[in-house]
């Protein structure tokens, strides 16, 4: 057993950095392919906003969990929240306040001021939430299944 040589030395310097180097290359694209877990925070309600921010025929989309959800006032000065997404093929719906309709851009769907769908191609209506009014806020709750 002799000495190493230095041929042998600087193999192992090669092998160690390009090993290194695949390792450092490889492990943030496994990352992102392969997210870790994040399990959902349980959300059941969430602050909508100020009274002030919702004049007659406003609307404004949040987020509920993962869920967007459109907030709108009508013009009698009620409330409602639905799902943001159209049943269609999942686009971003929105409140038309000139006669009082939700509408999907992507096709032309129209659904009415309490989510169901009236024309165009959405299948089903849009999921329905609760809204209350609490002093000046306006806060948003998934319906009560009890
Ligand atoms: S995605 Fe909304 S109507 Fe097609």
């Amino acid at each position: 057993m002799g000495q190493p040589s230095r041929r042998t030395f600087l193999d192992w310097l090669f092998r160690g950095g390009l090993s290194a180097w695949v390792i450092s290359v490889t492990y943030p694209i496994v990352r992102y392919i392969i997210p870790p877990d994040v399990p959902e925070i349980d959300m059941s309600s969430i602050e909508a906003g100020l009274l002030s921010d919702f004049p007659i025929g406003g609307s404004k989309i949040i987020r509920l969990g993962r869920t967007p959800v459109l907030v709108f006032r009508k013009i009698n000065g009620d409330f409602r929240a639905m799902e943001a997404t159209c049943t269609h093929l999942d686009c971003t719906v929105q409140f038309k306040k000139e006669d009082e309709r939700v509408w999907c851009a992507c096709h032309n769907g129209y659904y009415d001021s309490d989510g169901k769908n009236i024309s165009g191609p959405p299948p089903r209506p849009l999921g329905r939430f609760d809204v209350i009014v609490q002093q000046d806020k306006v806060i948003v709750k998934k319906p009560d299944l009890a």
